[in-house]
C-alpha cells in the first residue's frame, strides 16, 4: 500500500474532504490530515471538539468485499489506536493505562482519549470507506476525555503527524493480516486489550439502558452482553458505560 499523506492547517472536517475526493474518483490509501477542525463530526451526529494539536485523520479505502471489511474495522481501528499510544509510551510503568471500548474507543485511564467514525458510500461498482480517527494528544475537551498530555510527565507528547504516521503503518499491518488470515486475529488482539470478560457495564440506547457484564465479543463483532438472569444477549449498537 502507497498511502498519500495529504496535510491542512485548517479543515471543517477531514472526513468531509475525504469523501469529497473520494465521491470524485480518488484512489485509496489517501490519508486527509488536519491540524485542527472547525467542525469535527464524532458517531450519532455528535460534535467532535478539536482545537489544535490533536490528531484528525481520515483515511479512505476501496474495499473488494466491503461488507467483510467494515465488519472488522471498528476492532482494527481500535487495536491501531491502542498500538500506536503503547508505542509513543512504551515506559509506562505497571499496568498499561490504555484500554479499548467497545466497539473502537480508545480510553486512558478509564476516559475516552480516541474515537472512529466510519462512513460508506458510492456506487456498488466503486464503494468507498471513509474511516475518520481523533486522538486526543495535547487537549481533551469533552468532559470525560483525556489526553495524552496526561501522562506527559513520563513522555513526551507526540506531534500529529508523527502520531498520524505510526497510526497508518499500524492500519497497514493490520489491514493485511484481516487479508491474509480474515477477523479471527483482530477479534483476538481487541479482546486482549479490551475491558476484561466479566466486567460490569451498561449499554445506552436512544432509547434503552441495559446493565449486564461483558461476555466477549461474536464471530460477527457483537458486543455479548450476559443479563442479571443469566440470559446472554448480542448488541449492535449503543454507547457502553463501563462500571
Ligand atoms: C467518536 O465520536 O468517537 C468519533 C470521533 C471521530 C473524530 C474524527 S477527527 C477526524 C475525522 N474527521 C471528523 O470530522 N471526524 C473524524
Amino acid at each position: 500500500m502507497n498511502w498519500r499523506f495529504e496535510y491542512h492547517e485548517t479543515l471543517g472536517s477531514t472526513s468531509d474532504l475525504c469523501k469529497i475526493r473520494a465521491e470524485a474518483g480518488e484512489p485509496e490509501y489517501l490519508a486527509v490530515q488536519a491540524f485542527s477542525q472547525t467542525s469535527g463530526r464524532g458517531t450519532r451526529g455528535r460534535t467532535w471538539t478539536d482545537p489544535g494539536g490533536n490528531l484528525a485523520i481520515s483515511l479512505l479505502f476501496r474495499p473488494v468485499d466491503p461488507a467483510t471489511f467494515i465488519a472488522a474495522l471498528p476492532f482494527l481501528a481500535a487495536v491501531t489506536l491502542y498500538e500506536t499510544a503503547m508505542h509513543f509510551c512504551p515506559a509506562t510503568v505497571g499496568p498499561t493505562p490504555f484500554m479499548v471500548k467497545w466497539p473502537n474507543d480508545l480510553l486512558l485511564d478509564g476516559r475516552k482519549m480516541a474515537g472512529v467514525l466510519i462512513e460508506t458510500g458510492g456506487p456498488q461498482s466503486m464503494p468507498w470507506v471513509v474511516v475518520g480517527i481523533g486522538a486526543n494528544l495535547t487537549q481533551a475537551p469533552e468532559i470525560l476525555g483525556r489526553s495524552l498530555a496526561a501522562l506527559s510527565e513520563k513522555t513526551a507528547v507526540p506531534s500529529a503527524k508523527a502520531f498520524g504516521e505510526i497510526l497508518v503503518a499500524q492500519i497497514e499491518r493490520w489491514t493485511a493480516i484481516l487479508a491474509k488470515q480474515g477477523f479471527a486475529p483482530i477479534r483476538a488482539a481487541w479482546l486482549a486489550r479490551a475491558h476484561p470478560v466479566g466486567s460490569r457495564l451498561a449499554v445506552q440506547g436512544c432509547e434503552t439502558y441495559i446493565t449486564g457484564s461483558f461476555s466477549g465479543l461474536d464471530a460477527q463483532g457483537r458486543l455479548l452482553l450476559t443479563l442479571p438472569n443469566g440470559e446472554t444477549i448480542p448488541v449492535v449498537t449503543g454507547d457502553i458505560l463501563l462500571d
